[in-house]
């Protein structure tokens, strides 16, 4: 870097975060099915209490986010004082790496998990460690295997994202065993509202044995809110402190914090999500089976799809093969998932859209 500016060691390595494409020029009406958000959008009593809150945008929102806390509280009969809410979690994911990791630390994820952990623990000034996967999912052993003196965090996305592979309870609580008292684990649960899967574990009970063991979850993807920037994490009482020690006064805005508290009261409309999930989870690996493409199973809404290698069927060629249609899926290369693409599940005739445009691509 030229000038008398430096930032501090590290800070220059991170690549900065490229989110999934919006729009393609010279579609007006595209099909976006690249970030993860449920299909059938915010509950209307979200937007209501949105909409409602209109009238008080001039006062700062309250700064503990109390209501939001009791609420989060009681739906998921958790403690409400070892809650804090951030602006997405994603937030909460810088802070937890910026309070417990730094110069001469290693922070570990697995090889192809959620990008923000590695930026994470740069920003931190701490060295980001990526653990290799076992058939893409998370290899207990292998992160294990992994830790050193220098080891402060462990990131676990469970389900994971992109490739939708989950760790279940007891492969889980095994992890949190093997690792030392001093190494916090943090599993980042943004998509545990999709998972059905019985031996899935959102790990409350985990946070409640072990003061190393923090949660994370988000309002952006079975809520449907992601532009409000709402998420929570869920730790011991030292680490909760520790968070609020460290984070903004006003972290979350009011008007996020009453339409996350109608969504969490709405179940209906969750319960409405999480089915329409759930059937093309099922279905939409079948309406495409025997073209060629594999879908990686997944639990989460989204299905990561590997295409062949040949230059005129792999990914590069689906992906512009898709946007000739108005179709964005996402682009996974970062991940290191260069012959996948992330498809999120959509509404039932966006779903069948796909898999039609699929089908007529491999045909070609
Ligand atoms: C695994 C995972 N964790 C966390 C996030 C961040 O979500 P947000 O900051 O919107 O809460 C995402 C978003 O893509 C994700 O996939």
């Amino acid at each position: 870097m030229s000038g008398n500016l430096e930032p501090k060691p590290r800070i220059l390595e991170i690549e900065p975060y490229v989110g999934g494409l919006s729009d393609i020029k010279g579609h007006e009406n595209v099909l976006k099915l690249s970030s993860n958000e449920a299909a059938i959008g915010p509950s209307p009593k979200a937007l209501d209490a949105y909409k409602l809150y209109a009238g008080n945008l001039s006062r700062y929102p309250e700064g503990s986010a109390r209501e939001l806390r009791s609420t989060i509280g009681k739906v998921n009969n958790i403690n409400i004082e070892n809650i804090v809410c951030g602006a997405g979690s994603d937030e909460l994911l810088q802070l937890i790496c910026r309070a417990f990791s730094g110069p001469g630390d290693e922070v570990l994820f697995t090889e192809h998990s959620f990008l923000v952990y590695r930026i994470a623990a740069l920003a931190s000034g701490a060295s980001p460690i990526a653990i290799p996967e076992t058939n893409l999912c998370a290899d207990v052993d292998k992160i294990i295997n992994s830790i050193s003196k220098s080891t402060r965090i462990i990131f676990l996305a469970n389900p994971n994202n992109p490739t939708g592979s989950f760790l279940t309870r007891s492969e889980l609580l095994r992890l949190w065993e093997n690792i030392p008292k001093n190494v916090l684990l943090v599993v980042d649960t943004a998509y545990a509202e999709f998972v059905t899967h019985k031996d899935y574990d959102p790990a409350f009970k985990l946070v409640e044995k072990a003061e190393n063991v923090v949660v994370t979850r988000t309002f952006s993807k079975a809520y449907a809110l992601a532009s409000l920037r709402v998420g929570w994490c869920y730790g011991s009482s030292q680490v909760i402190d520790v968070i609020n020690r460290i984070r903004g006064p006003f972290n979350v805005s009011g008007a996020g914090m009453k339409a996350s508290i109608a969504a969490l009261l709405d179940s209906n409309h969750l319960s409405a999500a999480i089915e329409l999930n759930s059937k093309w989870l099922e279905q939409f690996p079948r309406e495409i089976s025997g073209t060629g493409i594999s879908c990686m199973p997944s639990v989460g809404n989204f299905i990561l799809l590997k295409f062949p290698d040949d230059i005129e069927k792999n990914s590069k060629a689906a992906e512009k093969f898709l946007y000739s249609r108005g179709i964005i899926l996402r682009n996974v290369e970062s991940y290191g998932l260069s012959d996948c693409l992330r498809l999120t599940l959509g509404l039932d005739h966006e779903m069948e859209t796909v898999a039609l445009s699929l089908k007529e691509f491999m045909r070609s």
